[in-house]
């Protein structure tokens, strides 16, 4: 079967169950190209709190699937590679967010969106890194805030609003490669281009930066910018929006390994095998669901 029978087989299939297809801007190009909505973690969740569609496939990691599942219990979440997960999100785990809540009981809880359902379940409030700084900006001056799993987003946001904030040591992969060397040499190759970076790089990173946005911050800036050239510190996957919306403009990528394996893993052959067999469902406990769902919607509440 080629490519376009492909699409036209799923492009039945989803009619026939009437599902959405959500993808992250990290996939494959062609995955992104055949979704409904291609989108950063908060619009993603957004749209599958909105979703009324009885089947929605997610491509994307585990935690964003499992996300749309709290967020629609009602539908049947499918997610084509449930072997793709976030290693940031795997780094805490619920027994851990007890512990520190144990030796810190006053303090407030947040935790990034990339973690799973059960450490979901044991935070006060969660947020992306297209919120983070609303988020713990709502909380009050005189409450200690506990953050976790990714300590650069965490510090990031600590230096922006100039507060203390306790983080765990967790960590992307993908963007913790990133080195100030690297931003450095590029921007001497490229003086006048834009540097825009993930905020899940290094605060050394981030502050040699023009701006930290989430991947859904960084495709409204360029498509608003003036600029033609912008230095990119996030995973390549985004080049492919950021290509196809602003064809004069030109991209250049600090590494050339920021890639994250575990998004890459769905293809077409998978998102298609996902909607034949109605595989693989994002299996929650409805207790579990109930007290995940908290948190990301006290988030959506203020985002
Ligand atoms: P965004 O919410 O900015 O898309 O980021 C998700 C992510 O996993 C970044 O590594
Ligand atoms: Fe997780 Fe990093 Fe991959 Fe994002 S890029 S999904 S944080 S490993």
């Amino acid at each position: 079967m080629d490519l376009q029978e492909k699409l036209d087989k799923i492009d039945k299939l989803k009619k026939q169950h009437n599902a959405l297809i959500l993808a992250h801007n990290y996939v494959i190009p062609e995955v992104q190209d055949l979704a409904d909505f291609v989108g950063d973690s908060l619009e993603l969740s957004i749209k599958a709190q909105r979703s009324s569609s009885p089947v929605i496939v997610f491509c994307g990691v585990s935690f964003m699937a499992e996300t749309a599942k709290i967020l629609s219990p009602q539908s049947i979440v499918l997610h084509p590679t449930p072997n793709s997960g976030c290693p940031m999100a795997d780094m805490v785990d619920a027994e851990k967010v007890r512990t520190l809540k144990q030796d810190m009981p006053h303090a407030v809880t947040v935790c990034y969106v990339n973690s799973t359902a059960a450490v979901k379940a044991e935070v006060d409030i969660c947020c992306t890194s297209a919120n983070a700084a609303k988020i713990i900006d709502s909380i009050p001056e005189d409450r200690e805030i506990i953050f976790m799993p990714d300590k650069n987003l965490g510090a990031n946001v600590a230096r922006e609003l100039q507060r203390e904030i306790t983080l765990f040591p967790g960590f992307c992969p993908t963007h913790d490669r990133i080195l100030p060397e690297m931003l450095i040499d590029t921007k001497k190759q490229y003086p006048h281009a834009e540097v825009l970076v993930h905020p899940e790089c290094s605060p050394e990173v981030v502050e040699l930066a023009d701006y930290a946005l989430s991947t859904g911050g960084i495709l409204r800036h360029v498509r608003q910018s003036d600029s033609k050239y912008f230095i990119i510190g996030t995973e390549e996957g985004i080049l492919h929006r950021l290509r196809k919306e602003n064809p004069g403009k030109e991209f250049i990528l600090l590494h050339s390994a920021l890639l994250c394996p575990n998004m890459k893993k769905i293809s077409v052959d998978d998102v298609l095998a996902s909607l034949e067999k109605m595989q693989y469902q994002v299996k929650l406990s409805p207790e579990l669901i109930e007290k995940a769902r908290r948190p990301i919607e006290r988030m959506l509440e203020l985002s």
